[in-house]
């Protein structure tokens, strides 16, 4: 057995792309969609992701590295990077193929002089609208001379429009996003004859609620994975009278039973001797702690799943283990699967139950799962993509 059948997670082969067909159909039919992958695939791994998505248009990173790796994997579909390429690596995203959002006219200057008049095909930029989320983006009142700028600068094309929503998820009152389209449809209009051809706005909760966001292509990240982004957006797909997407979970994180052991009534257990037994308790020990991304918040309050019964996790999450009270399970037996996260039976912790454990959202619940962690592929066609 090597450590990467210690602990480990399972994707399930059909479901991403089953989300991604929801996803297309909430947004309007026939939008581009661009299956946001970034940062490991919000946990899920990068390149198992990918593959797993044979129907997604386009992909979303972060950084020009996840874009390479992309690349190197032999990935020929459109690219596009949401976050900062350092100017003095944009010649590797150009020699990528790599599509870059662009957000200053500096940026400009430097692709300049690394874009050679020879090339064939042109380096393809995506401009970031600042309407209201205060990071990315230029103003709207900048967008037409940027535009400008762009038409003047030989082997560069202004392929993309984009901005995006800063509180959509979070409220059941979408007046601020409403606010924001406006100005990027007041942006659009400046540009006239200059709008490009690839306009884009809508996260999941965007694409969901309003079609309208839709545009030419969506960006759907956490939906792709089968979570919805909050419960306010799942209430406000309810209370829309239209469709609600049938989103299926794509994660499971599974870990073993690596020691069982008794311990009588009032022992200690774990560091800060923060548990104590009131009973002879039978400890699980698993290898699994906050360096694999299982939070440190989850010691005394989650729980783990063992043949489907639940096992509380007892005392302080450890760097690399953590203890569960196993008494009440019948027979444990070492090595025995442990699921942190999905279903064992009738039972299933969720990303979003053990987000409230842990006082965060689904997104970072999964997201920090340890990318060395293995990432199996289960159902599909053995080749790691869906059957
Ligand atoms: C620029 C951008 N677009 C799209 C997304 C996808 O958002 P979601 O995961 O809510 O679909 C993100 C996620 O953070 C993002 O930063």
């Amino acid at each position: 057995m090597s450590a990467g059948d210690l602990v480990w997670v399972e994707l399930d082969a059909g479901a991403p792309g089953h989300n991604l067909a929801e996803l297309r159909r909430a947004a309007g039919g026939s939008p581009l969609v661009c299956a946001v992958i970034k940062s490991n695939a919000y946990g899920h791994g990068l390149l198992e992701t990918a593959r797993l998505l044979p129907d997604a248009d386009w992909f979303g990173v972060n950084s020009l590295d996840e874009g390479l790796a992309l690349r190197a994997a032999g990935e020929k579909r459109p690219i596009l990077i949401l976050g900062h390429v350092p100017l003095s690596r944009l010649r590797e995203a150009v020699s990528g193929d790599l599509r870059m959002t662009t957000y200053n006219f500096e940026m400009l200057e430097a692709l300049k002089t690394c874009v050679s008049g020879a090339s064939s095909s042109p380096v393809r930029l995506h401009l970031k609208v600042e309407t209201g989320t205060g990071r990315q983006g230029i103003p709207p009142r900048d967008v037409r001379r940027f535009a400008e700028a762009v038409r003047s600068c030989p082997g560069v094309e202004l392929e993309g429009l984009s901005t995006h929503f800063a509180n959509i998820e979070d409220t059941l009152n979408h007046s601020y996003a409403e606010s924001q389209l406006d100005l990027f449809n007041g942006a659009i209009g400046d540009l006239g004859d200059l709008r490009p051809p690839v306009v884009h706005t809508a996260c999941t909760a965007a694409a969901i609620l309003f079609p309208e966001t839709s545009f030419d292509m969506i960006r759907a990240g956490i939906g792709i994975y089968g979570l919805w982004p909050s419960r306010e957006t799942f209430l406000s797909a309810r209370m829309s009278g239209r469709p609600v997407p049938d989103l299926r979970p794509v994660l499971s994180w599974k870990t073993r039973l690596v020691q069982i052991k008794d311990l009588p009534e009032g022992s200690f257990v774990g560091y800060g001797c923060s548990f104590r037994t009131m009973r002879p308790t039978r400890i699980g020990v698993l290898p699994v702690g906050y360096y694999d991304g299982y939070d440190r918040a989850l010691g005394n309050a989650a729980h783990v799943l063992i043949r489907g019964r639940r096992a509380p996790v007892v005392g302080r999450v450890c760097m690399n283990l953590c203890m569960v009270d196993v008494t009440d399970l019948p027979d444990p037996v070492l090595e025995e699967e442990v699921v942190l996260l999905g279903r064992s039976g009738d039972e299933c912790v969720s990303a979003e139950t053990m987000a409230a454990w842990a006082g965060t959202i689904n997104y970072e619940i999964v997201t920090r799962i340890n990318p060395s962690l293995p990432r199996r592929i289960a159902g599909g066609d053995g080749e790691g993509r869906p059957s």
